[in-house]
């Protein structure tokens, strides 16, 4: 009944019991063992804290509702979700992959993924063919972000969960550029969907954590079955910080919508910008699909200056906007992607996606947007 986005976020399953106290913070049950009342009965299921704990499984069961899973795994860390995703597959296994990937998943892929035997083939998923042209008997999987990190392409969900059924392959998503608030890919036929939830969904740049939801009770339980071998949980109080980050989920995500909107239309118009990317753009490539799967435009900005000196400038000089890594917390963040966030991807595929000297990656945060274009201004005329 009360099922409305911004209730699940504060609330979790309503229908829960509620805690032994009463407690309406979700208690933090910072325990690794759980004692047993006699041989094979322990009292509430839970056993030790690397397989399951309160705490995690409570965050687990409010981003399975937000993301309308049967069930949802809380990590230590997007790559740890990503890792046992990949866990599952076997030696001779193919899979797709969008070509403007994070480039942490892009190392994954090839310092252990391609050891385990799977082949892994990058093309731009945002064209179909390109995608029909890969397929072959051993492809087991697709795997995209959409809007990919850092150039915002955006792939067709529905359109690409077809052609991988179609081929008795599965999608996997991954969806932390927009958040469960904009974009449900498990409701446009994905399986799979992961999360980096050190980004939005924490929302605070103070914890790692990571996610993995899925559409299927079957796979869920061998992906439990992984995850307690190889033991990436998350922690109970990182648990209970992403718990309280998810919270504001919502009014976080309107207001670094707004100001992400004001910042594009200011950069626009700075003659320093070559071009900038951003998903609310009509001109964007990726426009009018985006709208068509996702309900707004998230609040991460890619642009690019006209020279190199000039990005190198700007991130000196802001000081109000940090320069550093990561995206989607309270604060703003600018981060040179080139060398920050996709040193691992090859020289030529960065020049062709066009992850360059000049490109820069913008998180808008909660700030006043005025004072965030002051900073922006005065680190451009510095
Ligand atoms: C799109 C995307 N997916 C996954 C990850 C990995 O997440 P984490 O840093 O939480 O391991 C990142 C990290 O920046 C990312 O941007």
């Amino acid at each position: 009944m009360y099922n409305k986005f911004e209730t699940l976020c504060v609330h979790g399953d309503v229908h829960r019991q509620p805690d032994a106290n009463r407690a309406i913070s979700y208690p933090i049950y910072q325990t690794a063992s759980f004692s047993h009342i006699k041989l094979g009965h322990n009292q509430s299921g839970f056993d030790y804290s690397r397989e399951s704990n309160p705490t995690r499984s409570y965050l687990e069961e409010t981003l399975a509702s937000l993301e309308g899973a049967a069930d949802a795994l809380a990590f230590s860390s997007g790559m740890a979700a990503i890792s046992v995703c990949f866990e599952a597959f076997k030696p001779g296994d193919h899979i797709i992959c969008t070509d403007d990937l994070y480039g942490g998943a892009v190392r994954l892929f090839k310092l252990i993924s391609e050891k385990n035997g799977y082949e892994i083939e990058y093309v731009d998923t945002g064209d179909e063919e390109r995608i029909k042209e890969k397929i072959r008997p051993e492809t087991r999987a697709i795997y995209v972000e959409t809007p990919s990190n850092p150039m915002l392409h955006v792939t067709d969900i529905r359109r690409t969960a077809e052609i991988a059924h179609e081929n008795n392959a599965l999608l996997i998503v991954d969806n932390t550029f927009l958040s469960p608030y904009f974009q449900n890919p498990l409701a446009l036929g994905a399986d799979i969907v992961v999360h980096s939830g050190s980004k939005f969904l924490a929302g605070h740049n103070d914890t790692i954590c990571g996610f993995l939801c899925t559409a299927d009770e079957e796979r869920a339980k061998n992906y439990r079955l992984l995850a307690k071998t190889t033991g990436a949980a998350l922690a109970p109080f990182d648990s209970w910080l992403v718990l309280r980050g998810i919270k504001t989920l919502a009014l976080r995500q309107r207001k670094q919508e707004e100001n992400a909107g004001r910042l594009v239309c200011w950069l626009k118009e700075r003659e320093e910008v070559e071009e900038v990317f951003y998903l609310g753009l009509p001109e964007h490539k990726g426009y009018e699909l985006n709208k068509k799967q996702a309900r707004g435009f998230g609040s991460m900005i890619s642009f690019k200056v006209k020279n190199e000196e000039i990005a190198l400038r700007l991130l000196k000089n802001v000081r109000l906007i940090t320069f550093a890594e990561s995206l989607g917390g309270v604060e703003s963040l600018l981060t040179y992607p080139k060398v920050q966030t996709h040193p691992d991807v090859p020289e030529n595929v960065r020049q062709k996606l066009g992850i360059d000297e000049k490109l820069l990656r913008l998180s808008v945060g909660i700030e006043d947007a005025e004072d965030l274009i002051n900073d922006l201004r005065q680190a451009f005329e510095k």
